[in-house]
């Protein structure tokens, strides 16, 4: 860089670009990061004075990237500039399932990713080492070595280093990883002095043996793969969580006592209405894409049902709401608690909440819906894109709530969708007074406390237990 301070630049300010970057600053100091998007409305976001409209939001988030913002973390829509200047550029752009064409509803879609490599051969006058941040199918880097080494003008390295963060708890995820996964090419000398440079980058913070290298496929499947086991362990639960419903066995104490054996582990056994998020099932159906396109029929059958289970709890969740108020809930006013993917975030993508509203203003039910961190806007956005009416027929069945006593208020029924701590806290005999009677608790997430409930007056159903 002209500063000769070393010049790090992330395309993509998104949920993985803006605070894997802000860690990056805040424990680099000597380094200089500049996350450049396309989307002016991002960047300013990120710039912005006042601190709550920060575009996304994440426990920690804010003051790191208040007490880096100008000195060593800047944000752009100067994609060239930042481009021209850098060492190292991270690509964290969006790599969402295709929606059309060879593969729909199951590929990935590159077109971000090709249209941003192609920004970088078509810019860069200096060599530079190209970092895979996006969770990408295998053997990506290698088309985007084709395309960044076809204009011949100077030399790419290419690396995959994968994300492994979740949402809610990414600051400490990016400060105390697990461990840090770079794919390189390990048999060339380019490729040994890149993948030191990021290892470099990343000993500021992070202890050398977490620090782990493969070849590039490797890294690229390990993240697909990691995604797979995860999502697996809920499907996994989700399902026994269905036999307990029918045997009066509890799922709670049944994943305690299996988690308990250290083979298995605890973490990752909450049964719910189902997994959400944008990466869980895109990563899926990634692999399944995958399989099938390699001839692997049955593989590609066994990751596919991870997903399918998922949609299943979510359907076997509405029908017990359904079947719990009479079998009808036309023109019933129902609460819905929580509409984030989970708690402590305010994303929405793929979130059950979605579905299980969709589903419900299908049977015509009135819904008022109540997330502390959900904006208005989101809600509608989201509803609106699942449902088949329109906006205007929403209107009619649809209304978002400031509180929960207030979406409480004549409801026949408390429906919990995201795990909010705050959800614990209600003072559910004021909720008791001003719903109709019978009330009813569907908790999605088994997180209240439902003997307390019950002596209360409520009729209470959860995932995975008897009535
Ligand atoms: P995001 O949609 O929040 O952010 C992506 C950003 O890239 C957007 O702001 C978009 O405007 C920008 N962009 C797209 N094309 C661009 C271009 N050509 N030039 C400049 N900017 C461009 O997505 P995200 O949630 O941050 O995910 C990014 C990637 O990281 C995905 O591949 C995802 O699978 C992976 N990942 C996400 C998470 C997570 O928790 N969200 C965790 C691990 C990995
Ligand atoms: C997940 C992974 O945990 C990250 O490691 C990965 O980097 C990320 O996907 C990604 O690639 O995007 P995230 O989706 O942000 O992170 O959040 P998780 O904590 O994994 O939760 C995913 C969903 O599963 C949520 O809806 C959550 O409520 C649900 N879940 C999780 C359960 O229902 N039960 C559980 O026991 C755990």
């Amino acid at each position: 860089g002209s500063t000769g301070r070393y010049q790090v630049c992330c395309i993509g300010a998104g949920y993985v670009g803006g605070p894997t970057m802000a860690v990056v600053a805040k424990m680099c100091p000597k380094i200089d990061v500049t996350v450049v998007d396309i989307s002016q409305r991002r960047i300013d976001a990120w710039n912005s004075q006042q601190d709550s409209e920060l575009p996304i939001y994440e426990p920690g988030l804010k003051e790191a990237v208040l007490n880096t913002r100008g000195k060593n973390l800047f944000f752009s829509t100067d994609v060239d500039g930042a481009i021209e200047r850098a060492n190292m550029i991270f690509v964290a752009v969006n790599t969402p399932t295709k929606k059309d064409g060879l593969g729909a509803g199951r590929a990935a879609d590159l077109t971000y990713w090709e249209l941003a490599a192609r920004r970088i051969a078509k810019i860069a006058k200096s060599p530079k080492i190209v970092v895979e941040k996006s969770t990408v199918p295998i053997r990506t880097a290698e088309a985007i070595s084709t395309v960044l080494n076809a204009s011949g003008t100077t030399k790419f390295q290419i690396l995959s280093n994968p994300e492994f963060l979740a949402e809610g708890t990414a600051m400490r995820d990016l400060e105390n990883p697990d461990r840090i996964l770079i794919g390189g090419n390990l048999k060339d000398e380019d490729g040994i002095q890149a993948i030191g440079e990021l290892v470099d980058i990343y000993s500021h913070w992070v202890p050398k043996e977490k620090i782990i290298t493969t070849n590039v496929w490797s890294s690229e499947l390990s993240k697909l793969v990691a995604n797979f086991f995860l999502a697996q362990r809920v499907s996994s639960i989700n399902a026994v969580s269905a036999l307990c419903e029918s045997s009066g066995a509890d799922v709670d104490e049944v994943s305690m006592a299996v988690g308990m054996d250290s083979r298995i582990g605890s973490k990752f056994l909450k049964a719910s209405v189902g997994f959400g998020g944008s990466c869980f099932q895109k990563d899926i159906l990634n692999l399944v894409y995958l399989s099938e396109s390699m001839g692997l029929k049955e593989i590609a059958e066994y990751f596919h049902w991870v997903v399918r289970m998922n949609d299943l709890q979510k359907d076997r969740f509405v029908s017990r709401i359904i079947h719990g108020l009479f079998n009808t809930v036309t023109g019933k006013r129902i609460a819905i608690l929580g509409f984030s993917f989970k708690k402590d975030t305010g994303d929405t993508r793929e979130s059950a909440a979605i579905s299980v509203c969709q589903r419900l203003v299908d049977e015509r039910a009135n819904l008022a819906i109540y997330d502390p961190k959900v904006q208005e806007a989101q809600i509608w956005q989201d509803i609106t894109a699942a449902s088949r009416m329109d906006r205007l027929e929403l209107e009619r069945l649809v209304h978002i709530s400031s509180n929960p006593y207030e979406a409480s208020q004549g409801s026949h029924a408390l429906v919990v969708c995201t795990e909010w701590d705050e959800f614990r806290d209600l003072n559910f005999e004021k909720i008791l007074g001003i719903m109709e009677k019978p009330a009813f608790i569907f908790d999605g997430r088994n997180v209240l406390n439902h003997e307390h409930l019950r002596k209360l007056g409520f009729v209470v159903y959860a995932i995975g237990k008897p009535l």
